[in-house]
């Protein structure tokens, strides 16, 4: 069977109702990774580059401080359903590496997204330098990275052609390369046979 892209496959799994299990699989870390970065007190807009099926942009959109929830996906099927639940102007549909948003946002979030970039960096670059208003925040989760072994045969399990394999130190330079500052990162839920999920957080 010949690989296909990540929004392809994606598109598929919206189709068939994958999305939804995938969304409960990432709760806990996205949870986590919100809890880092979303300010207490103060009002805060909010994007999720990926966005999946929008579960994300729903749940923070709901929070008493954010004044703007948004999300955007390259696939059309996640997007269709996102507006299935709430038919609104915050999905986009677009792919992240050729999208500029129009008015910026305090915090970008990204889960399960970056490693299917042929480029990371560039999308980075972006980000903190047009998409983040000054001194705002990007959070981004990954689990398929070098130190977490048992997700190693996931190119071969989903046949996705574009999935990127580094190591948790390459993740930071990159970070540090796109010009973020204070760059944290820590692995959330790790078990036995799973390193978690790595989330990193810049500042722009
Ligand atoms: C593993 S899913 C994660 C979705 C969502 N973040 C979640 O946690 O449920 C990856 C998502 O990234 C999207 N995606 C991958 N590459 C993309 C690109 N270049 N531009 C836009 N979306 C992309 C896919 O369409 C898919 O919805």
């Amino acid at each position: 069977m010949q690989k296909r892209s990540p929004i392809e496959v994606f598109g598929e799994w919206a189709e068939i109702g994958k999305d939804e299990g995938m969304a409960k699989g990432h709760e806990s870390a996205v949870a986590q990774m919100l809890d880092s970065v979303l300010p207490a007190t103060s009002r805060f807009s909010f994007l999720d580059a990926g966005c999946g099926n929008g579960w994300v942009v729903r749940k923070v959109g709901q929070l008493p401080h954010c004044s703007r929830a948004e999300g955007v996906d390259g696939s059309v099927q996640m997007i269709e359903k996102a507006l299935s639940f709430d038919p609104s102007e915050r999905y986009h549909l677009a792919d992240l590496t050729t999208w500029t948003p129009e008015t910026s946002f305090d915090v970008v979030h990204s889960m399960e997204v970056f490693y299917y970039l042929a480029d990371p960096l560039a999308l980075l670059k972006s980000i903190r330098a047009s998409w983040l208003n000054a001194g705002g925040k990007l959070v981004m989760g990954i689990d398929f990275y070098v130190e977490n072994t048992s997700s190693h045969d996931w190119p071969e399990k989903t046949q996705i052609n574009q999935m990127k394999l580094l190591s948790i130190s390459e993740w930071v330079a990159l970070f540090e390369l796109a010009g973020f500052t204070d760059v944290q990162s820590r692995q959330i839920d790790a078990k036995v046979d799973w390193a978690g999920t790595l989330c990193l957080v810049g500042t722009a």
